[in-house]
């Protein structure tokens, strides 16, 4: 392999800046040995745009490739083995188009329903959205293509998304915001990594040292390029400084000139631009280490993976007397989605689709003889005319492409009035009836959950999910996928409701880290369906739960059974807890999870190792993550609200020992068992209250405690002098070291 370094040693300035932009809307340019390379969206399917179908805002046709689920549906699977094989796919399919770098994944917090682009992100949870965007990662990057997790960082909003800041604290961006992000960089190294729009308290994404240099390069070790969102660079110069190498989309080589005069100025140095170039050299090479292939792909083989996924992503929401699933009998199939289908999001992720499977021809086929009727549902008498000839109903309910896309937001999560009125007129003649869900965001469903006795959740599926759907309804596929964020009982429940979106430029994280469930566990909130829930036609059992900390956390074991007729997958979910923390934390939190997937009877023992990382807070004081000492509950469950098993496993802290100081307060000092005797003693002589309760009615010891111990001087009329409490504390801080 040529070394990067060497790639770029003739280049002179102005070559070297111009590795930095790009050559056009998708590709990079060819300068001396450095070659143009192609980029393209992603994430659930490569858009590869060519010829006549380039536009300048990249948004018309492109080429067909297999459109998978989008994240919203894929996450549903919480199945990484399955997601890294996705990932395979379009890495084959990125070279069969000639693409080298996919954008994807995006992997922000779905921090807000209203956010217009949550289909394009994982969930609410960050461990199992760096899960699952690693494996997507390895899937690419194992074919040779370079994957860019995206957006980097705290794009939790499409309003006002190329100015507006988000303004949150350090601990929450850590354990929340960044949490995925460092999980893949660690995980799968990708090759790039593209900054956000927005601003992160204050500063953009594009422009901002401590996020691209400090934070990602030094403590995580990413080596790799750093690429702009399209059109987020305001001052190329600011965003090589800060650690930015390869500004997109072209800008006709403005900004390379930008960089050369400022170099020249002397306001930016030349090795920041020869080591932007040198990492665009590398990546060149990284991506085209393999030769360019143009071998096509597979379609028939990539059409049943996505199908296979999209039938594991389907979260059979509720099932009341088991009316799914349906035997062979005439149906009635009423919504315009069944007939044309919502399958993908809009905007720059949008993929156009080998084939399409309509859920209306499947479910036909799956009905044998039996006549299946179809009516759009616009005229509500036909449909209750059908539903009551029928032998049970199939109402197809959702949002439009219109409704939820990048580059806005929704003003609320309810369905349309009409299709509620729809639901209840069809209800009413048909009580085997089920409703099946497309849709990007979380949609308000106490109403539909009041009205249907089964609620198929397809959320987004890909070209695939008509059959996927009709192979669950028909009990083809027993349903496993489990919700990857909670629908919340109305709007105004959720985490962030008053502080979305952006007011006067900036967006205040006022929930910090309640999140998703931490924020309604918290609250003790119910929920209409909670993060992790989605049913089986078959039933699981959990017994044996053992707990062992090991030098890398605790390993959870136990034992799955299923209970039922019908084999099937059970995603076993493990959360964590610490009750009495020292610090604010949800009452639980998500620390591991796997499936497994067995025959009636069949039972096995699942281990699953909760790493300390996933225990651990982040200490603003330390600046590092801190596993604080003590018994942690651990629950393994079906949903964040349904936990069939607990106990608690001690686990060793390694809380930072900070000396005392005048500034410590009693409080502090007492809960230190070296200091607390000394103290205590010093105490009794020196207050003029005692150490014991007064006659106040108040406890007088509670309110001591917050008072600096340094204050002692004052409160004891100068019977205890800073001297001597310098001296006191030296002691003690020698005692604890
Ligand atoms: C989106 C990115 C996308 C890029 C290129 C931007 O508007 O935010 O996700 O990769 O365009 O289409």
């Amino acid at each position: 392999m040529t070394d990067s370094a060497d790639l770029i040693a003739g280049l002179d300035l102005t070559e070297q800046a111009a590795l930095g932009s790009g050559a056009s809307f998708w590709t990079t340019k060819a300068i001396g040995p450095v070659p143009s390379i192609v980029l393209t969206d992603g994430p659930h399917g490569v858009r590869r745009q060519s010829g006549s179908a380039t536009d300048h805002l990249g948004l018309s046709g492109s080429e067909p490739a297999t459109c998978f689920p989008p994240a919203v549906g894929l996450s549903q699977t919480w199945d990484a083995e399955l997601v890294e094989r996705i990932g395979r796919a379009l890495g084959d399919e990125s070279r069969a188009l000639g693409v080298h770098v996919l954008l994807g994944p995006g992997i922000n917090i779905k921090r807000d329903p209203r956010c217009g682009r949550n289909f394009e992100y994982y969930s609410e949870d960050p461990l199992l959205s760096g899960v699952l965007g690693a494996a997507w990662v390895r899937g690419v990057q194992s074919r040779g293509v370079g994957a860019s997790l995206k957006h980097f960082a705290v794009n939790n909003a499409e309003h006002d998304r190329m100015r507006a800041s988000s303004d949150v604290d350090e601990r929450t961006l850590r354990e929340i915001y960044l949490r995925a992000f460092e999980h893949v960089i660690r995980d799968a190294a990708p090759w790039t990594v593209m900054c956000s729009y927005n601003r992160i308290n204050g500063v953009s994404a594009a422009e901002n040292t401590w996020l691209l240099t400090t934070v990602l390069r030094d403590e995580w070790g990413f080596d790799g390029v750093v690429v702009s969102d399209w059109g987020a660079v305001a001052d190329r110069v600011a965003a090589v400084s800060a650690g930015l190498d390869l500004e997109m989309p072209s800008t006709g080589g403005v900004s390379d000139g930008e960089v050369v005069k400022a170099v020249q100025d002397a306001k930016l140095g030349a090795d920041a631009v020869a080591r932007a170039a040198a990492r665009v050299a590398h990546l060149t090479e990284q991506v085209t280490r393999n030769g360019e292939t143009k071998a096509s792909f597979d379609v028939d083989e990539h059409h049943a993976l996505a199908r296979e996924a999209a039938g594991q992503a389907i979260v059979l929401l509720k099932n009341d007397d088991g009316l799914l699933p349906l035997a062979p009998a005439p149906l009635a199939v009423i919504g315009r989605f069944a007939q044309e289908p919502r399958y993908q999001g809009g905007g720059s992720s949008h993929v156009n689709p080998t084939r399409l499977d309509v859920p209306l021809d499947e479910i036909r086929g799956l009905a044998g003889d039996h006549p299946v009727s179809y009516c759009a549902g616009t005229d509500v008498a036909a449909a209750v005319t059908a539903a009551e000839a029928a032998d049970a109903a199939i109402v197809f309910l959702g949002l439009t492409a219109e409704e939820e896309s990048e580059g806005y937001d929704r003003e609320h999560i309810d369905l349309p009035a009409t299709q509620i009125d729809l639901l209840r007129a069809v209800v009413e003649a048909q009580p085997r009836t089920v409703v099946v869900l497309s849709h990007g965001g979380v949609i308000r469903l106490d109403a539909v959950a009041d009205l249907a006795p089964a609620i198929v959740d397809g959320a987004l599926l890909g070209q695939a999910g008509g059959g996927a759907l009709a192979d669950v309804l028909f009990g083809v596929v027993n349903p496993s996928g489990r919700l990857a964020e909670t629908v919340p009982l109305r709007l105004q429940d959720s985490p962030a409701y008053l502080n979305f979106p952006s007011e006067s430029g900036h967006t205040v994280y006022g929930e910090r880290m309640f999140v998703g469930y931490r924020w309604y566990d918290a609250r003790d909130l119910p929920v209409a369906f909670p993060f992790g829930h989605g049913l089986s036609y078959t039933t699981f059992g959990y017994s044996d739960l053992e707990l062992t900390p090991t030098t890398d956390g605790v390993s959870v074991r136990l034992t799955v059974t299923n209970t039922g007729s019908r084999a099937g997958r059970e995603v076993v979910q493990v959360y964590a807890g610490l009750p009495g923390s020292a610090v604010g934390r949800p009452p639980r939190w998500l620390a591991g999870f796997a499936s497994v997937t067995l025959d009636p009877g069949e039972q096995r023992s699942v281990e699953i190792a909760v790493g300390r990382a996933d225990l651990a807070h982040w200490s603003p004081d330390a600046g590092r993550w801190v596993v604080e000492a003590g018994d942690y509950v651990v629950s393994v469950g079906a949903s964040s609200r349904d936990l069939r098993l607990g106990a608690s496993v001690t686990v060793d802290g390694d809380e930072p020992i900070r000396p005392f100081t005048r500034e410590s307060t009693l409080g502090e000092l007492l809960a230190d068992p070296v200091a607390a005797q000394t103290i205590l003693t010093v105490l009794s002589s020196a207050s003029p209250f005692g150490t014991t309760d007064s006659a106040f009615g108040m406890n007088l010891m509670r309110m001591l405690e917050s008072v600096p111990i340094g204050r002692m001087t004052g409160f004891s009329a100068g019977k205890v002098t800073h001297e001597q409490l310098d001296e006191l504390l030296a002691s003690i801080n020698a005692q604890r070291s």
